[in-house]
């Protein structure tokens, strides 16, 4: 059984057909790139997968349970998460108090004024091992605001791991970035996907993260799919190069 399974779906913006009629499964274990020119409907589509709004047709299976018309956090106690393509962290709070904010949410403490001892270790435990994931134990005490691009991206990254997900969405995470904050969030998702075995789907421009990370690549263009298959069979594909990478023909 696929773990997701989106079956046609679509979603208009007035006559706009941002998503027309896309179909994918996502394996267990696997990390999909998900790659498109500007506006091809790639947030739009994580935006149906993850319940902002409801699809205009079509179905959306994760799990093998029918999500189609669940809403967001329902699905986020299913299991799948999500990062925006600007970065949602409290920028006024530490790096450590976000990650222990979204531990808290994750065990339903965020309004206890009073946990007990054991229970405030638990916490205390799994926000310092999510800092270590990403090397910010150190810096996990600085102003998220004020840390680099990479590290409030990183932040960002552990809040969603805090919430126990089985299947990632990752909307551009190396968007903006120098390179060796590209290579440090690369490999963060590496060893997500490789060492802790989560399923992710991956939307990004940089083809060196993509080929470095993804099994297959999903091709969109004008709310379709174009292509899909490995980073090689994907570089290769004429179609793709001049729709994607602009290749004249
Ligand atoms: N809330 C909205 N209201 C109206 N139109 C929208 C809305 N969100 C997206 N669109 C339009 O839908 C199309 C797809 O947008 P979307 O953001 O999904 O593209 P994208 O592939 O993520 O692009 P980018 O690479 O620039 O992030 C675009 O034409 C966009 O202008
Ligand atoms: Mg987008």
């Amino acid at each position: 059984m696929s773990l997701l399974v989106v079956d046609n779906i679509s979603h208009q913006f007035g006559s706009l057909r941002a998503v027309d009629g896309i179909s994918m499964s996502i394996e267990a274990g696997e990390l999909r790139a998900v790659i498109g020119p500007n506006g091809a409907g790639k947030t739009t589509f994580f935006n149906l997968i993850s319940g902002f709004f409801p699809p205009s047709a079509g179905r959306i299976l994760f799990k093998g349970e029918d999500i189609t018309a669940l809403a967001p956090h329902r699905r986020v106690e299913m299991g799948m998460a999500r990062t925006f393509q600007i970065t949602e962290i409290f920028p006024e709070l530490s790096a450590r108090e976000n990650v222990r904010f979204a531990v808290e949410i994750a065990a339903h403490h965020r309004l206890d004024l009073w946990l007990p001892a054991a229970e405030r270790r638990r916490i205390e435990a799994r926000t310092e091992a999510l800092l270590g994931l990403a090397a910010l134990s150190e810096r996990g005490d600085r102003i998220a605001g004020e840390l680099p691009l990479g590290d409030q991206r990183a932040t960002e990254i552990l809040m969603s791991l805090a919430l126990n997900p089985t299947l990632l969405l990752l909307d551009e995470p190396t968007a903006g970035m120098a390179d060796q904050e590209t290579y440090d969030i690369t490999q963060l998702i590496r060893t997500l996907n490789r060492d802790q075995g989560l399923s992710m789907i991956l939307i990004e421009h940089d083809m060196r993260v993509i080929f470095e990370l993804a099994q297959r690549i999903t091709v969109l263009a004008e709310g379709r799919v174009l292509a899909e298959g490995t980073p090689t069979d994907i570089a290769a594909n004429e179609q793709v190069q001049v729709a994607y990478l602009g290749v004249p023909r």
